[in-house]
């Protein structure tokens, strides 16, 4: 491990912010480094520092705690906050059924931009846990933690909660559910401060003028107001006002317990192809849906996040998985329904997560049921017209055939009858849309919402069930008429690698490489990331020379980990690779609905290339608009230890559960 550099981190400290339109200069110190510079155009970016405050980059390391991260592009906040709340100091330890219950009001500054800081300080040995925080009712930020060594850990997670502006005029309950347990062998507790910045900062694109929440509304009972599904019916009846413009729905979703895994799921008439481990079902195949009035308005098909105890915790120390720390929402534009939602009356919207149940002879069907369970909510988001405007218009049109599916699979025997392969195949395609004419009293406009996705999953289950590799492939294309397009491609490839040994011991060799690839155009409710770099967010094109961003993010490795619960240890080596570029856009958003957008360059504004070693980040590369920087990190030992987990655990039990 010699190339561990054992010094210091760098600063990034952005001074004389100057910024008329597209001409800017630009003067960015790091410890040594001093950069002048006046573009343009859009194309003279390249080579820039970024000129803008950051926070949450690589800070000095104030303590002996390893420092964890989750590699994502920075998002702006000020560095030296003259308008901060701290919303949160909690520790997390007998906190299942016991959330964090706090008063949030508004600080007396004035402020257009918010920004979260969430750091959390662990020691000793624990599971990874999900985290839910809501306002009142409303969820504003989905996370889950690290496992803790026993010397400890800390991680800070910025967020940009910009697009949640209008809850943070007005005082709202905090309810911040983390259920963690502690006892004799998982000891740690998760200490969590989360505070929020406040700030003021050109704005191109309004955040939403309201939003409602699609939850279990608990907060009047202090309590977190997730939907679980299956078991649950995860419907909301809803007023809303009349006079709306543009109306966006979000979904948060995630699978716990057996349905962590969900994309290692194999055909439910395949679960008992190995007597000795039954599988999870209902095909590695998962949809979220969007019912208006019973009607499907709308479709997510989630990205597979890994949390800090899947598939192999060696992984993900100290680099976390993809989103593992903010578990982002997917974002259906709605609009097309305004002319019905805007009459008045009460309609329902409706979460639903599907799978697929088949018959063993190559039919599948979509199905509601599947396994325990997936934590669900929703939002809506809404842009509200002069107060005296009443949205009229056509009435929708709707083609959502069925989904295409094809799911096989087969099973190869020895001649005595025992079970030696399971290798199945599921592929589903969907295309959906809808649109109508609203009248806004900017006059009528098309409202249109259209997607087009693709999935596979090849699976083959070997060894008794020990031997597992999934090949998996999700592909889609989200354009809304509003101008606003989403291309996103998740390819996803693990193999994992169990083997018994007396006592209950065991060992996990696993190997993974998956990435996820998004070009987001225009903007719906969620911010672009833009800002960051001092471009405008989006649509307002005279304001900034990309109308999108392109995030192309990889993570692979190999690890093995070892459990001896006799002995309450474990331990994990292995490496972990990961490589993050950021780029701006050049686009034109006109006429989106005849298809995708004319992408016409794309400048990078932020790369990040990481790898990690037996716990311990020995790579560690960050560039701004091309200039390079290292990033520092302390050399680590002894952080090769693990919570003890049992096989039950490994195969199928989330942060969530007990
Ligand atoms: C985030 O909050 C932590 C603890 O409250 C603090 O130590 C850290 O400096 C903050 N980081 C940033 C980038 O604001
Ligand atoms: C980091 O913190 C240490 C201890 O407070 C200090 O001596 C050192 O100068 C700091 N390094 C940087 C780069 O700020
Ligand atoms: C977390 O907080 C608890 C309770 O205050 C404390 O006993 C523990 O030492 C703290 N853990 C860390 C890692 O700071
Ligand atoms: C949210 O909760 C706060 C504090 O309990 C309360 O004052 C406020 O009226 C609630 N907001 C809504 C929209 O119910
Ligand atoms: C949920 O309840 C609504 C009625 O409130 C019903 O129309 C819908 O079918 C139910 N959903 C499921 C999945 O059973
Ligand atoms: C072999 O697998 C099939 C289903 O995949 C199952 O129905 C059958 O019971 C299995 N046979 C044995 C001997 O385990
Ligand atoms: C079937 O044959 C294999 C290979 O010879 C053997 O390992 C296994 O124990 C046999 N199973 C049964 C049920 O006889
Ligand atoms: C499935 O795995 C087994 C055992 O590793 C291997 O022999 C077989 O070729 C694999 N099948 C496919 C289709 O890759
Ligand atoms: C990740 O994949 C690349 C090839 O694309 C390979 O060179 C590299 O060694 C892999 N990293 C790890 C940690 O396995
Ligand atoms: C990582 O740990 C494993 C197991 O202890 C060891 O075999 C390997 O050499 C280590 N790798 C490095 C680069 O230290």
């Amino acid at each position: 491990m010699g190339h561990i550099r054992a010094a210091k981190h760098q600063q990034l400290r952005a001074a004389n912010v100057f910024r008329p339109l597209v001409c800017t200069i630009i003067m960015l110190m790091t410890l040594s480094f001093h950069v002048l510079a006046s573009p343009s155009s859009a194309s003279e970016y390249r080579g820039l520092l970024p000129h803008r405050m950051l926070a949450g980059r690589a800070s000095n390391q104030s303590s002996s705690f390893l420092d964890v991260f989750q590699v994502s592009p920075p998002v702006l906040s000020p560095e030296d906050a003259p308008c901060e709340k701290t919303l949160m100091v909690h520790s997390f330890a007998f906190s299942y059924g016991k959330p964090f219950v706090g008063e949030y009001s508004p600080p007396s500054c004035d402020f257009n931009r918010v920004t979260f800081n969430f750091t959390v300080v662990s020691a000793g040995r624990q599971f990874d846990r999900l985290g839910l925080m809501y306002f009142n009712d409303t969820e504003v930020f989905r996370t889950s933690t690290a496992e803790p060594t026993a010397t400890g850990i800390e991680w800070t997670y910025i967020k940009d909660m910009t697009n949640f502006l209008v809850l943070f005029k007005e005082p709202q309950k905090i309810i911040f559910d983390l259920g963690n347990l502690v006892n004799e062998i998982y000891t740690a507790s998760f200490n969590a401060t989360l505070t929020a910045t406040f700030f003021t900062d050109n704005v191109a694109s309004a955040p939403a003028d309201v939003i409602i929440p699609i939850s279990a509304r608990q907060s009047a009972n202090n309590a977190p107001s997730a939907f679980s599904l299956p078991g649950q019916n995860a419907t909301n009846a809803l007023t809303l006002p009349r006079n709306v413009k543009k109306a966006v729905f979000s979904i948060s979703a995630c699978g716990q317990a057996a349905e962590e895994f969900w994309w290692g799921n194999v055909p439910s008439s395949n679960l008992l192809t190995f007597p000795a481990m039954e599988l999870s079902g209902y095909s590695p195949f998962r949809e979220t849906q969007l019912y208006i009035d019973g009607m499907l308005a709308g479709v997510a098909w989630p990205f597979p996040v890994i949390f800090t105890g899947g598939v192999d915790p060696g992984f993900w120390r100290p680099v976390v998985g993809i989103d593992a720390f903010d578990l982002r929402e997917d974002e259906i534009d709605v609009s097309a329904f305004l002319p019905v939602l805007c009459d008045g009356d009460e309609h329902t919207f409706e979460i639903r997560v599907a799978g697929i149940s088949d018959d063993g002879y190559g039919h599948g069907s979509l199905t509601n049921t599947v396994g325990a369970s997936w934590v669900v909510t929703g939002k809506i988001f809404l842009w509200l017209d002069a107060s005296d405007w009443i949205t009229t218009g056509s009435n929708l049109v709707r083609i959502d055939p069925h989904p295409a599916l094809h799911i096989s699979s087969s099973v190869s025997s020895l001649p005595n009858g025992t079970n030696v392969t399971l290798e199945y195949s599921v592929q589903v395609q969907r295309h959906l849309s809808l649109s109508s004419t609203i009248k806004t009293s900017e006059g009528s406009r098309v409202a249109s919402w259209q997607q087009t996705l693709t999935f596979s999953n090849q699976g083959n289950y070997s060894d008794g069930g020990n031997l597992q590799i999934n090949t998996q492939s999700t592909k889609g294309v989200d354009l809304s008429s509003l101008g606003y397009s989403r291309a996103y491609d998740y390819p996803l490839w693990a193999t994992t690698a169990y083997a018994f040994y007396p006592d209950d011991a065991f060992t996990i060799g696993a190997s993974i490489d998956r990435s996820k690839n998004v070009q987001t155009l225009g903007q719906l409710a969620f911010p672009s990331g833009l800002q960051t770099f001092g471009f405008e967010e989006t649509i307002h094109p005279n304001l900034s020379p990309f109308s999108g961003t392109t995030t192309v993010n990889r993570q692979n490795g190999t690890a093995t980990y070892t459990s001896i619960p006799s002995q309450s240890r474990s331990y994990s080596s292995g490496s972990t690779e990961q490589d993050l570029k950021f780029a701006g856009v050049e686009a034109s958003l006109s006429d989106l609905q005849r298809g995708l957008p004319d992408v016409k360059g794309s400048t990078e504004l932020y790369h990040r290339h990481v790898l990690a070693v037996n716990s311990s980040v020995v790579e560690d590369e960050e560039s701004f608009s091309g200039q390079t920087f290292p990033i520092y990190h302390s050399s680590s030992t002894g952080n090769q230890d693990f919570a003890p987990l049992s096989l039950k655990y490994m195969l199928g039990r989330g942060p969530y559960g007990t």
